[in-house]
């Protein structure tokens, strides 16, 4: 895992938990943050050949498909990228076109997806200036504030920022960032990892002035991992044109000169992928993407409910970051939460996110992203409460199912051709 050789953060504990494996009947329950559960339709459009991606119909998909990705953005005159990668690929993407080695960044350390990005910046050679609040809060936006008030001379050259930290449940106020940004008529870059909130979260890119967002296909896209998707403001694209980082592999102009000779692909796409992603944008196009964000509010929301009905809190400090894609829940210090995890694992089927790094064996997270409905998640909270009774948690069996159903009974849409 990153964070061992060359980090200027030194080794980090990444787990405390070790699973062993077992044969378990029926499907497994899915929810961990990421990756997530693959629907069926997008499963059978991968079930293919490879193909030549030199033929016109690779070309001809893959130009629909750069069109259509700008919408999960929320973006017209961005430019995307999709990058046979993970996430941490996407953010080298980011950080490398758009930046030289040297340069000041202000980023924010609110949990190990933060961490571990500031980790790379570091490892590339970037100047990181670290805002750092607890794990369980979010950006500490007021030090931004004074940060940018204070660098009339424009040293700041880019604002980073993970806006849903995936290891604490915490959303950030990207909205808030930017109004910060055009206070102060600051021309910092605006660089937001959005790999556990695009597709799920309210998520603007041309109304907040996001320079460079991305995401990766495992999280709420619902595919398999293996795809960064990147998408550059024409601002962003300006600074790709003088940046010095060395780059090779992720390198925007080489994207670029595909797409204008129209083969587009600098170096051989995942075929069964580019179908996968057609399926998942057609999916999330038939469900309209703002019921999608609400049906992630509904989820989240049932899942807060049972916790609370559980007597147990939730690792976000506030109301206001309370995350609609995972939630990360701190059990009593007389239990270690990686023990929950692994029961839920070995007994249920069901795989729940490990505490990392600080928050290990403090908290245990569940994921409610990407392709996902009620009962499935009820399911999961069922299980949640049999653990917490197997690791002698005093919970009332029923507690939280019974919180999440009332809500959801009363909030789930009605289907017109389903009543
Ligand atoms: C918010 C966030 N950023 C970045 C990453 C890293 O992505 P990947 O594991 O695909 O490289 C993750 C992974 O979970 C994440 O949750």
């Amino acid at each position: 895992m990153a964070g061992s050789g060359g980090s200027k953060l030194g080794a980090f504990q990444y787990t405390k938990c070790k699973m062993d494996d077992y044969y378990a009947p029926g499907r497994n329950h899915l929810f961990v943050p990421g990756p997530v559960n693959i629907p069926e339709q997008v499963l059978r459009a991968m079930n293919r050949n490879n193909e030549d991606y030199r033929s016109p119909a690779i070309p001809a998909m893959t130009k629909v498909l750069l069109e259509d990705v700008k919408k999960i953005f929320k973006t017209i005159t961005g430019t995307p990228f999709l990058i046979p990668t993970t996430g941490t690929g996407a953010w080298e993407s980011a950080l490398t076109n758009t930046l030289s080695p040297g340069d000041r960044i202000v980023s924010f350390l609110i949990g190990q997806f933060s961490l571990l990005w500031i980790d790379q910046m570091q490892r590339l050679n970037f100047n990181v200036d670290v805002i750092e609040s607890d794990w369980g809060a979010g950006a500490n936006l007021e030090v931004l504030g004074s940060k940018l008030a204070a660098d009339t001379g424009h040293t700041i050259k880019a604002i980073c920022i993970v806006h849903n930290e995936t290891a604490t449940g915490v959303t950030n106020n990207l909205a808030a960032v930017r109004k910060l940004l055009d206070h102060y008529q600051h021309p910092a870059l605006f660089l937001v990892d959005g790999v556990s909130s695009i597709c799920a979260l309210d998520f603007r890119m041309d109304e907040w002035g996001v320079d460079v967002a991305l995401t990766g296909s495992q999280k709420a896209l619902s595919l398999p991992t293996g795809m960064g998707i990147v998408c550059a403001s024409p601002k962003a694209l300006e600074a790709s044109k003088t940046s010095k980082s060395v780059k090779v592999f992720f390198d925007w102009k080489d994207y670029l000169k595909f797409y204008k000779m129209g083969t587009f692909w600098p170096y051989t796409p995942s075929i069964q992928l580019l179908y996968g992603l057609r399926t998942a944008l057609d999916l999330l196009f038939e469900e309209g993407l703002d019921n999608v964000i609400e049906r992630h509010s509904r989820l989240a929301k049932a899942t807060r409910l049972a916790v609370e009905a559980w007597g147990l809190k939730n690792c976000t400090q506030k109301e206001e970051w309370f995350s609609d894609t995972v939630t990360a829940v701190v059990v009593p210090s007389y239990i270690d939460s990686s023990e929950i995890v692994r029961r839920g694992w070995k007994r249920y089927n069901l795989s729940l996110g490990l505490g990392l790094n600080k928050v290990a064996g403090k908290v245990f997270r569940i994921g409610h992203l990407g392709n996902l409905n009620e009962l499935q998640l009820l399911g999961c909270l069922a299980g949640v409460e049999m653990i917490l009774k197997d690791v002698g948690y005093p919970v009332k069996l029923g507690s939280g199912v019974a919180a999440a159903c009332a809500f959801l009974q009363n909030t789930i849409p009605m289907i017109p051709s389903r009543i």
